[in-house]
């Protein structure tokens, strides 16, 4: 079957990079064009980006020349599909402008977020918001997002616990560097040190967990309610967003019931055999001292950085503690903008 040729907007950076990663050797897509800022524009990829993603940049990709992110240089290249990892003040215009003039954009960005029509998806939690698209007053494209990185990995491990009446929730998070991009934080600032603060991260989280866990109601969602109190910090680790998460729930709940609901859960993209969806989504690691993301952000060979792993459950009557940690670039960001993609692709959607 013919590939569909994708354009990724914003290919330099972090969450770009690991978008070629990925498409390099992708069954339903290959990489057709690169754009990034006017600074990069015009170069080979492989002698302007500063690769940090795997060993090498792909051979695909080294002597692409980089455009300029412009709707009209992206539409004369005619591609069949977007991947935008775009700053999100940048991203606004140009990802409407390309859905206008009928592309599919699946966006990693916060721009669209929150618009009624757009779905923020996870198709393993909530794949049904994926009809959303119909109601966008976008031309004959679309616009699809995935979640900020910290709550990709909070509504996967939330959605098989709602049959337990989830009512309130507190997280606490531990952010890894590489969430901030390429240049976002000085090594001066981060080294030895933790800030206890993210720009606009705690309401990223409160507003797209109800939205993700909403219901949908024709062209838009109603929010979860769910009480969501989040707290934000920025840790000197590489890779790997911990989570430190507590759930009021409705009624007592016991370890026991706990586990078997978080480790059988499956989806969707599962039951698809998507190429990105990990056969289980939740890992649920059993010793003390665990989830650490220096030894547990890929569980080995088979592991994509797609499956989010738990630990530290504790529960107390009607509430449970427990820690979970996502790769924030993987599942937080390209890994779950090509997921969302193939996702589309299964029902489709995008042809
Ligand atoms: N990092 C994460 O864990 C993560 C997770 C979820 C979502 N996101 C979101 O994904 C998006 C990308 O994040 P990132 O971490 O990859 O950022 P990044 O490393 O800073 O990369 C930004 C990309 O945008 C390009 N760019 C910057 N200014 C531009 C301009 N004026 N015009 C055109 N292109 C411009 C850069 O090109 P140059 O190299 O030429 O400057 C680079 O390719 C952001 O919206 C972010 O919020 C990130």
């Amino acid at each position: 079957m013919k590939k569909l040729r994708a354009c990724i907007l914003g290919a330099t950076g972090i969450v770009g990079q690991h978008f070629i990663r990925i498409l390099a050797d992708h069954p339903f897509f290959e990489i057709e064009a690169l754009t990034a800022s006017p600074r990069s524009q015009g170069h080979e990829y492989g002698r302007q980006v500063d690769w940090l993603v795997s060993e090498r940049v792909p051979e695909i990709v080294q002597e692409m020349v980089i455009q300029d992110t412009c709707a009209d240089t992206v539409l004369r290249l005619d591609p069949d599909i977007v991947f935008s990892a775009l700053p999100s003040g940048i991203a606004s215009d140009i990802e409407a402008q390309l859905a206008t003039a009928g592309l599919p954009v699946f966006s990693n960005t916060g721009a669209h977020r929150m618009d009624s029509s757009v779905p923020i998806l996870i198709p393993e939690v909530n794949p049904d918001h994926l009809e959303l698209i119909k109601y966008q007053d976008l031309g004959d494209g679309y616009i699809v997002t995935n979640s900020n990185c910290s709550t990709s990995g909070l509504v996967l491990a939330l959605r098989p616990l709602m049959e337990l009446g989830v009512r309130k929730l507190t997280v606490t998070t531990f952010q890894a560097v590489s969430g901030a991009g390429r240049r976002g934080v000085s090594s001066l600032d981060i080294l030895g040190n933790v800030i206890p603060f993210i720009t606009n991260e705690e309401a990223k989280i409160v507003g797209e967990t109800k939205k993700i866990l909403g219901t949908r109601s024709t062209g838009e969602v109603i929010p979860a309610p769910i009480d969501v109190n989040a707290s934000c910090a920025r840790v000197p680790v590489l890779d790997g967003h911990l989570e430190s998460v507590v759930i009021d729930m409705d009624e007592p709940v016991s370890i026991d019931r706990v586990v078997e609901l978080l480790e059988n859960f499956t989806g969707e993209p599962q039951a698809l055999t998507l190429p990105m969806a990990p056969s289980r989504p939740l890992v649920v690691l059993h010793e003390n001292d665990r989830p650490q993301p220096k030894r547990d952000l890929s569980l080995g060979s088979g592991d994509l950085g797609m499956t989010v792993k738990l630990g530290r459950l504790r529960c107390q009557g009607n509430q449970l503690n427990m820690f979970l940690l996502v790769h924030n670039t993987i599942r937080g960001a390209a890994g779950a903008s090509v997921l969302n993609a193939e996702f589309a692709r299964a029902k489709g959607v995008l042809a």
